[in-house]
C-alpha cells in the first residue's frame, strides 16, 4: 500500500536536498561495474523528481557530482558526465510536461564542454517553468561555494559597494550559490552513511537530516514518500521550547 495517502498535504517540505549515495556498493552486490550503479541510478533521480512534484514541493536539490568527486578514477568521472549529458537529453520532455525549472549550482566552468552546453540548453527551455525547480549539484562542495562567497563579498567592500557593518546572513545567503532558493527543510542521504560529506552546510543549519540504508539505484518513490512522513513527524523548534510552537 502506498504511504501517499497518509502525507499531511498542509505540511510539505519547500527544500529537499538529497545526498545521492550507494551506487557503487549496489553494483559490487551485483558483481558488477561501479558504473552500472550509476547507470542504474538515474531511474531513481526520475522516481524522486516525479515524487516531489506530485506532493507540491517547491525545490529538490539532487548532490550529483561533487568537488571532491573529480579525485576518482578518471574513467569513472568520464563516465558519470556522458551519463548527466544522455540524461538530460532524455529527461528534457518531461521536465517541460510537469512544468519543472532546471537550475545547477557548483563549478559549472569545470564541467566537460559538451555537459556545458547541454545544461544550458535545458536551463533555458526549461526556465519559465514555475511549479519545482530541480536543482543539480554538478562539481559542487560547500566549502568552495563559501570561499566563492567572500570573494564576491569582498569586492564589493573593496568597490564600495558594500560596507563591513551592512554584511549580515541575508547578505551571505545572497551570494551563495543558492541565493534564489529557501533554506533546506530536509536533507535525505541514501546509503547508510551519516555524513554531510561537504552538502549546503550553511544551508542546512536548521534542515531535518534523513538517513536510509537503501542504496541509491533502490531508491523508489516509495522511499521518498517515507523520508516525508518521518519528516513530518518531527518538531522543528528552531530553538524555542516546544510549547512555543503553535499546534494545528
Ligand atoms: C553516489 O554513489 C554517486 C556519486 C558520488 C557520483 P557512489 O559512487 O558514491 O557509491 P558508493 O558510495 O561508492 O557505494
Ligand atoms: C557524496 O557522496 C557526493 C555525491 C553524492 C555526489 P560520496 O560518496 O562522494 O561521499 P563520501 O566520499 O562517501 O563522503
Ligand atoms: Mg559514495
Amino acid at each position: 500500500m502506498s504511504l501517499l495517502p497518509q502525507i499531511d498535504t498542509q505540511k510539505i517540505p519547500q527544500h529537499v536536498a538529497i545526498i545521492m549515495d550507494g551506487n557503487g556498493r549496489w553494483a559490487k552486490q551485483k558483481g558488477m561495474a561501479r558504473v552500472f550503479g550509476h547507470k542504474n541510478g538515474v531511474k531513481s533521480v526520475r522516481e524522486s523528481t516525479e515524487a516531489a512534484r506530485e506532493l507540491g514541493i517547491k525545490v529538490l536539490t539532487l548532490y550529483a557530482f561533487s568537488t571532491e568527486n573529480w579525485n576518482r578514477p578518471k574513467k569513472e568521472v568520464d563516465t558519470l558526465m556522458s551519463l548527466l549529458v544522455s540524461s538530460l537529453k532524455e529527461e528534457l520532455k518531461t521536465l517541460q510536461k510537469n512544468d519543472i525549472k532546471l537550475q545547477t549550482i557548483g563549478q559549472l566552468e569545470n564541467l566537460p564542454k559538451k555537459a556545458q552546453k547541454e545544461l544550458k540548453e535545458v536551463i533555458e527551455v526549461t526556465q519559465n517553468n514555475t511549479s519545482m525547480i530541480l536543482n543539480l549539484a554538478l562539481s559542487y562542495g560547500s566549502r568552495e561555494e563559501i570561499v566563492n562567497t567572500m570573494k564576491n563579498i569582498s569586492k564589493k567592500v573593496v568597490n564600495k559597494e558594500l560596507s563591513i557593518e551592512e554584511i549580515d546572513e541575508k547578505i551571505i545567503n545572497n551570494h551563495l550559490y543558492t541565493f534564489n532558493l529557501p533554506d533546506v527543510d530536509l536533507m535525505i542521504r541514501t546509503s547508510g552513511e551519516k555524513r554531510i560529506s561537504n552538502f549546503l552546510l550553511w544551508q542546512i543549519a536548521y534542515a531535518e537530516l534523513y538517513f536510509t540504508d537503501v542504496l541509491w539505484p533502490d531508491f523508489r518513490k516509495e522511499d521518498f514518500f517515507k523520508a516525508i512522513l518521518d519528516y513530518q513527524h518531527r518538531e522543528r523548534r528552531f530553538g524555542k521550547i516546544s510549547e512555543q510552537i503553535s499546534k494545528p
